[in-house]
């Protein structure tokens, strides 16, 4: 691993990304010794004008890490570690204190052998993004002679439609090469979406069943039992597909559906992905259904007519050898009946069935993302039960004697169970790691957003344009019952329990 002073660089350090997950993710870190003290100091900039033990103070109650033995000492410990820094977002003067604190810190720790790193998180909103790239490549860059780089993170919305994120990427890309630029979707860094190249590609079963011949349909979910709770004003703005679909479920779908890479290497691996976005085929307005729970708009940041969804479900279709003819279900909701994230691959019945038992459901694989991770595989099995209460399918229940019958079961990979004491670290953890090693399979290449809003951006344009509007749906639901029928019109078989 490299060695040398180590600068990691919040801006946005006031801002609520900030409080609750980065600063959080970066005390994970250090509490598992991937930021040593001696060579890691860690500033945050706003514009607030507030003290280092402001700072600190804010953020303390957000320090949890149950890894640590000692955990309010390894606080303490840690919020040593971070200065503060007051300034604009686009002026010079707080970027050439922050360049000279920055350098400070660097020229204390001189000593060391090793390079310089810069690593500035941009915990910040969109808008800022072009100013605060121009300020710190005019003012902060790393300048080691000793080598060293300087990179930067940046969250989404990267942009609203394709024209804007263009632009927003031509802005940045003036500035920066893509070796620098770390475009974050938290959801690349979740266990098990880290699994799932692995788990394609690494396991004979699933090579030769997982395409068109033997798939009907892949669901992939996004529920949350809570609404917009106090972000109604940026919610708006953006809407379901732009906060949820658009990023989170899209690189989900990608790992779901790409080709094996010819290498694990990041670029080879965005490439694939990249091609899986191209060959998806425009959206049909018949395949969309939007919602908006009841009560969105009585939030007062939310204006009174907003046209905007909370809840939509999209079908995406691949045009390619492997998956035409199979829809991948998206679909994301706020102030559902559960919080869940998922994904659901169904296989097609078994031809020439001879136990008629094909009402019990289909073969299911499962990739439960969220809470409790698992992966699970439904299949049909001999039955032992006959109480037919268990089950509600009296048709295929087990009548008494030895007469056969078959019942749908699982095969079980809990992630709690099987690896209990271990701790599955957060998203932002890994992601922020990731960053410092240099490595940048888990963040989106500038080509894989191009492509990622050209799919939704024609969509979105009539949603904004008021050309379709969202069905209202009441809070602790399942949404509009038209997406319940537009997943069943598509093959989707709705399976019991578990
Ligand atoms: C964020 C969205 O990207 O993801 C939020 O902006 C959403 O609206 C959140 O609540 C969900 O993340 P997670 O990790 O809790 O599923």
């Amino acid at each position: 691993p490299e060695t040398g002073c180590l600068s990691i660089i919040v801006l946005g350090a006031s801002g609520d990304l900030a409080k609750k997950k980065t600063f959080p993710a970066l005390f994970n870190l250090y509490c598992q010794g991937f930021l040593p003290p001696d060579e890691v100091y860690i500033f945050g900039y706003a514009r607030t004008k507030i003290s280092d033990d402001d700072l600190r103070n804010r953020i303390r109650g957000y320090l949890v890490n149950d890894r640590s033995a000692s955990p309010s000492e390894d606080a303490s410990k840690f919020l040593q570690l971070i200065q503060y820094v007051s300034g604009s977002y686009d002026g010079a003067e707080g970027f050439q204190l922050l360049d000279k604190e920055i350098t400070k810190h660097e020229i204390s720790k001189s000593s060391q052998e090793g390079s310089s790193r810069r690593l500035f998180y941009l915990a910040l909103p969109p808008s800022v993004y072009p100013s605060v790239c121009r300020m710190i490549r005019k003012y902060c860059m790393n300048k080691s002679d000793l080598g060293g780089w300087t990179r930067i993170v940046v969250e989404k919305p990267f942009g609203k439609d394709l024209d804007s994120a263009e632009q927003l990427s031509s802005q940045i890309g003036e500035l920066f090469d893509e070796p620098q630029i770390y475009r974050i979707d938290h959801y690349l860094g979740k266990e098990l979406v880290q699994n799932l190249l692995v788990l394609r590609f690494a396991n004979r079963f699933f090579l030769p069943l997982w395409n068109r011949d033997n798939i009907d349909n892949v669901q992939i979910v996004f529920r949350e039992d809570f609404g917009t709770e106090g972000r109604g004003g940026y919610f708006d703005e953006y809407g379901i597909i732009r906060d949820i679909i658009q990023n989170h479920l899209l690189q989900v779908l990608c790992l779901v559906a790409m080709e094996k890479p010819v290498s694990l290497k990041p670029e080879r691996i965005r490439d694939e992905k990249v091609k899986v976005l191209q060959s998806v085929l425009p959206i049909k307005d018949e395949e969309v259904v939007l919602g908006q729970y009841e009560g969105y708009r009585d939030d007062p940041t939310v204006p009174n007519h907003s046209n905007t969804p909370t809840f939509a479900t999209v079908i995406l279709r691949i045009h390619n050898e492997r998956w035409e003819g199979v829809p991948f279900i998206l679909k994301a909701g706020k102030a559902l009946n559960s919080r869940k994230a998922e994904i659901r691959v169904q296989f097609k019945d078994v031809p020439g069935d001879i136990f008629k038992c094909q009402k019990q459901g289909r073969n299911e694989f499962v990739i439960r993302l969220q809470p409790s991770e698992a992966m699970y595989m439904k299949l049909t099995v001999s039955s032992l039960v006959h109480n037919s209460t268990s089950l509600d399918l009296p048709a295929c229940v087990k009548q008494p004697g030895l007469e056969m019958s078959t019942v749908q079961s699982e095969l079980d990979l809990s992630y709690r169970q099987r690896y209990q004491g271990v701790t599955i670290p957060e998203a932002y953890e890994r992601l922020i790691l990731d960053t410092i090693r240099g490595d940048q399979q888990h963040f989106v290449r500038r080509d894989e957003l191009k492509a990622a809003w050209e799919i939704f951006t024609p969509l979105l344009h009539r949603i904004d344009n008021g050309e379709m509007k969202p069905i209202p749906y009441r809070t602790g639901s399942r949404g509009p019952a038209e997406a319940d029928e537009l997943s069943a019109k598509a093959g989707y078989v709705q399976t019991h329990g578990y």
